[in-house]
Parts: structure tokens; C-alpha cells; sequence
């Protein structure tokens, strides 16, 4: 008899269980901790819009042209579900027109229809913000420093930062040009997956991982050459700034990123264990223009989004943010058919104290295992003596941790029997509380 079961989650697609879900839900609040702390408000969209709202994107893109969960709903409406977030967000600018700068940050699971693998699914989570109505460069700066800043919360270490700048829209398209003429000029070398991706967007050419490609663009022209006065100030002030808050950087020219929205600085987050094919953790840049092609004022733009699962797997690889340990602080151990448990969990709740217990009136023997796996602190046990004569046993379950004079820990299992003690019921509340303080 086949184990498979009929149904399981489609390719790409996850269940996140508990624990990792909790340090899921801890990672937004580290995000959220990060990013309110600097005066940004969390925006909340809808997961699906108007198939429009993303093709403003760009229909130069994979993520667009490609990649796109898109349908016609039952009211004859083309949507999509969201493929990322900026869109989303300047649709709303555009719909609300808040006051300027708008600084909001978001969290939430995002589509693509892609090949998955370890690190790239098809829903897949990220956490952004978003600035509208800014144009400052020392804006960038405080961007890109509060991703730099979230990451050093989590304990990542070897998170390196990549920048660029596109210039302005017209050094963009001039760059654009000479890209163009340089890969037509030497077509025969370029490989045949390159030439299809020249024919749509000559910049995404340079993000070309294939070798027979590389020597073409080791040889490309540099967009440093193609800023105007104003593009490259505005890339100094940026340099000069993160220099400043003493964040590292390296000026990486041929770094264009995957969508078609972006203007002046643009940067990436790499972590240092992961696949090159995967190992950009976040990025974004200026994206002036987005919020006009969807139909509002001429308004300056820029932000990131960072992915949760690639960035977790980054943690993994370095040993740091862990799940968060369970939550219940007592589990009660009750013989005696379950009702007192019902009371004492209850009671222990209204107290704001974490309490767990057994169903089924379980032995003692199975319900002191559930206790050991709850990860509590302390096992309040009831047993027909104990209902007899108005007491209840209360155990210390955390095995004892001390430190070897080599500094290495220590833990001691067998001072739980002797640290038990016997107390009234009526004093339990109280004990407990003090216990857990
Ligand atoms: P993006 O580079 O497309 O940018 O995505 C940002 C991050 O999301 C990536 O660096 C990666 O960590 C994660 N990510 C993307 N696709 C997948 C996938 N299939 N599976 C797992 N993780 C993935 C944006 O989305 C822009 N909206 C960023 C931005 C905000 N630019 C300006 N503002």
C-alpha cells in the first residue's frame, strides 16, 4: 500500500510548520522592530490586482512576461497574483495620495511562476519598504542601511553589499545603446540564450552566468561613462554616505537586477553560503518613473525587499536565529480524569502564565512525556493523593545548567526529583509566579 497520500502541496509550495513558523513570525517582527524605529508604517495589500498594476513592472522581464499567475476572474477582470510589492505599493500612493515621504515597510508572501529550487520557490516571502516622495541621496543611504542594520539583528555576519547606479533615465538609454552595439557587433561569441535576452533588454545580457558569455562582457562598456553631472553626484553622495555609517560596500557596474523599473542607485544583499544562482538575499534601488506609469504625479521612489526563506537559509548556514523556544512556561499533569487540569490551565492563563496539558487521561508515564516535550519550565502534577488533600506536586523540568570550569555548560538531569516540592493548591498561583519571575 502506497504511503503518498493523495494530495500534497504544489511545486514550490510549502507548509511552514511550528517551530519554524514561529521564527517566521519573529522575523517580521525583528523587520517591523527595525523599520518602525526609523518612522516607517506597515502597509497592508491585497494579493491579487489588476493584471496592469505589474505589467507596469516592465514587459522586459521574466517576472512579467514569464512568470506571472495571472487569470480572468468571474467578473471578467484580468488579475494576477502579486509577483512583488513596489507595484502594489505605488498603486496605492496613487489611489490614497498620502502625505510625502510616504516610508512604509510590508511582509507577505509573493508568486512566480519559476523553476523551483533550495532558495527560489514559486510563493515565496518577503519583507520591503518603500519610500515615495523623496529624492535625496542620503534617502538612499538610509535604506540601504536600515537592510544592512536588519540583517546584523538576525546575527548574520557575511552578508556583503553590492551597489550600482543606472544614471538617469537618459544615461540609462544611452548606456542601453552602446550595450546594444557592442553584443550586435560580436553576436557570433555571444550564446544563444544571450542573444534571445539581448533581443528584449540588452542590460539583463550582463547578468549572464554562462562562461562563454563572460569574456563579451568583461569587455562591455561601463555605465560609470554614460553619468551626467547630476546622476554621478548624486552616486558620490551615496558612496560618501554609507562610508560614513561605516557600512562596506563594492561598486559592482554590471549590476542591473532582474526588473525593469530601476533608475539611478541600485544594490543587492548577498549572503556568503548560498548558490550564486540564489545567494542575492535582497535588493532594490530608485525606480523614479513607477509611480507616473500608474497614472499619478511625478513622484520619486526607492526601496528593497528582502527574501525570509533565502535569508533563513542564510541563518542556517551561519548558525544564527534560531526558532524561538516554546512558549508555555507549565504543563499539567493530571491522573485524576482532567478536570483539575481544565481549572489550573485556565487559571494559569488568566495569570498570563503559558500553560499546556494532556487530553485522553493519559499515564503518568505518557503525560510527563508530553510535559518534557513542551519545553516547560515546571510539571504541576495531580494525582488522587494530591486531589485528596487539596495539594499539588510541582516539578522543575529544565535539567539544571551550570558551567564547567572550562567554560564549556554543563547540564545536570538529576536534580529534578530532588527540587520537586509539595505545596496547597490554594498557594499555587502565587508559587508559580514567583517561580517564573
Ligand atoms: P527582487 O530582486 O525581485 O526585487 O526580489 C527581492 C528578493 O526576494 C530576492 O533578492 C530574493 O531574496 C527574494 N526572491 C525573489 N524571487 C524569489 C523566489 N522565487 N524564491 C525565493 N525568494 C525569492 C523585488 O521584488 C523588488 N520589488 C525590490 C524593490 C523594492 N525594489 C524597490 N523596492
Amino acid at each position: 500500500m502506497s504511503l503518498v497520500p493523495e494530495f500534497q502541496t504544489s511545486p514550490g509550495m510549502r507548509d511552514i510548520l511550528p517551530p519554524e513558523s514561529a521564527r517566521w513570525r519573529r522575523f517580521v517582527e525583528v523587520f517591523a522592530q527595525v523599520t518602525e524605529g526609523a518612522g516607517y508604517g506597515q502597509v497592508i495589500s491585497p494579493l491579487l490586482e489588476d493584471l496592469g498594476v505589474f505589467q507596469r513592472i516592465g514587459d522586459a522581464t521574466d517576472v512579467v512576461t514569464k512568470e506571472m499567475y495571472d487569470f480572468v476572474d468571474k467578473g471578467g477582470r484580468h488579475i494576477a497574483l502579486r509577483p512583488e510589492l513596489t507595484a502594489s505599493v505605488c498603486r496605492a500612493f496613487v489611489q490614497h495620495r498620502p502625505a510625502t515621504p510616504w516610508k512604509v515597510w510590508y511582509a507577505g508572501s509573493q508568486f512566480r511562476y519559476e523553476k523551483p529550487q533550495r532558495g527560489r520557490y514559486r510563493q515565496f516571502d518577503q519583507v520591503g519598504i518603500e519610500v515615495l516622495g523623496a529624492d535625496d541621496p542620503y534617502l538612499d543611504v538610509e535604506i540601504i542601511a536600515l537592510g544592512w542594520e536588519f540583517f546584523r539583528a538576525l546575527g548574520l555576519r557575511q552578508v556583503t553589499l553590492l551597489l550600482n547606479s543606472l544614471g538617469e533615465p537618459a544615461d540609462r538609454a544611452a548606456y542601453v545603446q552602446a550595450l546594444q552595439a557592442h553584443f550586435d557587433a560580436n553576436l557570433d561569441a555571444l550564446s544563444e540564450e544571450s542573444r534571445v535576452t539581448l533581443q528584449k533588454n540588452p542590460l539583463r545580457v550582463l547578468d549572464s552566468k554562462r562562461p562563454q558569455d563572460a569574456p563579451l562582457i568583461a569587455a562591455a562598456p561601463k555605465i560609470a561613462d554614460f553619468y551626467s553631472d547630476a546622476a554621478a553626484a548624486h552616486f558620490a553622495a551615496v558612496q560618501a554616505g554609507l562610508g560614513a555609517l561605516g557600512i562596506p560596500f563594492t561598486v559592482e557596474s554590471k549590476l542591473v537586477r532582474g526588473l525593469d523599473y530601476y533608475r539611478h542607485t541600485t544594490f543587492e544583499y548577498q549572503g556568503g553560503t548560498l548558490e550564486s544562482a540564489q545567494n542575492a538575499l535582497g535588493g532594490g534601488g530608485r525606480y523614479d518613473g513607477l509611480v507616473e506609469s500608474l497614472g499619478g504625479p511625478s513622484t520619486p521612489g526607492i526601496g528593497f525587499a528582502l527574501g525570509l526563506d533565502r535569508t533563513l537559509i542564510a541563518c542556517d548556514d551561519e548558525g544564527v536565529f534560531p526558532a524561538p523556544a516554546a512558549k508555555v512556561d507549565v504543563f499539567v499533569v493530571d491522573t485524576t480524569g482532567g478536570l483539575q487540569a481544565l481549572q489550573i490551565t485556565a487559571a494559569l492563563r488568566e495569570l498570563g502564565i503559558g500553560a499546556d496539558r494532556a487530553f485522553e487521561n493519559r499515564s503518568m508515564k505518557s503525560q510527563m512525556k508530553g510535559a518534557d516535550r513542551s519545553g516547560a519550565s515546571f510539571a504541576v502534577i495531580v494525582g488522587s493523593n494530591e486531589l485528596d488533600a487539596g495539594t499539588v506536586v510541582v516539578r522543575p523540568l529544565r535539567a539544571e545548567r551550570s558551567h564547567n570550569a572550562d567554560g564549556t555548560l554543563r547540564i545536570t538531569d538529576d536534580t529534578r526529583d530532588s527540587t520537586q516540592v509539595t505545596i496547597p493548591r490554594t498557594d499555587l498561583l502565587q508559587y508559580l509566579q514567583k517561580a517564573l519571575t
